[in-house]
């Protein structure tokens, strides 16, 4: 059993799409754990793509990020963290496969929909930054 990170973004939330990319990671018998609206400050934005502080699109990345609500969820199953970034696809939608999240409802690199976990370690850090113990009911 493992668990991974997952949000749905900004542009997920407003193109109403929710049900739609939860009901992606349940059909393939992924659980939700732990889930919550929010709508992310500035530093929080900052601090939880902090990886990326460096990289040429941060500032857009965290403007892009704050925009509007997100939904995140922690979501638990084998191989949890491999198979959610297979569903969701390339982080660039023009190069992900098709009948994957990001295929069928991404515009852009940026406006990507959803974030899922890259690694345990970042699963880790990026669970514990939105949920504390008592929130994660697996
Ligand atoms: P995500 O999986 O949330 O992790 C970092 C995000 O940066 C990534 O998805 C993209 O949405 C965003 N991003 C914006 N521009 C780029 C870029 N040129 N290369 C990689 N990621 C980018």
């Amino acid at each position: 059993m493992q668990r991974t990170l997952s949000i749905v973004k900004p542009d997920g939330v407003k193109k109403n799409v929710i049900g739609n990319v939860i009901g992606r990671f349940e059909s393939e018998g992924l659980r939700v754990v732990a889930l919550k609206m929010m709508h992310l400050t500035q530093k929080g934005a900052e601090g939880f793509y902090a990886v990326h502080s460096e990289r040429p699109f941060f500032a857009s990345l965290t403007e892009f990020m704050t925009g509007g609500p997100v939904v995140v969820m922690v979501l638990e199953g084998d191989n949890a963290i491999k198979r959610v970034r297979g569903l969701m696809g390339a982080t660039n939608p023009a190069e992900a496969d098709e009948g994957t999240i990001r295929k069928d409802l991404a515009d852009s690199i940026e406006a990507n929909i959803v974030h899922g976990s890259d690694a345990p370690e970042t699963a880790e850090f990026e669970i514990g930054y939105y949920f504390n113990a008592m929130e994660l009911h697996g």
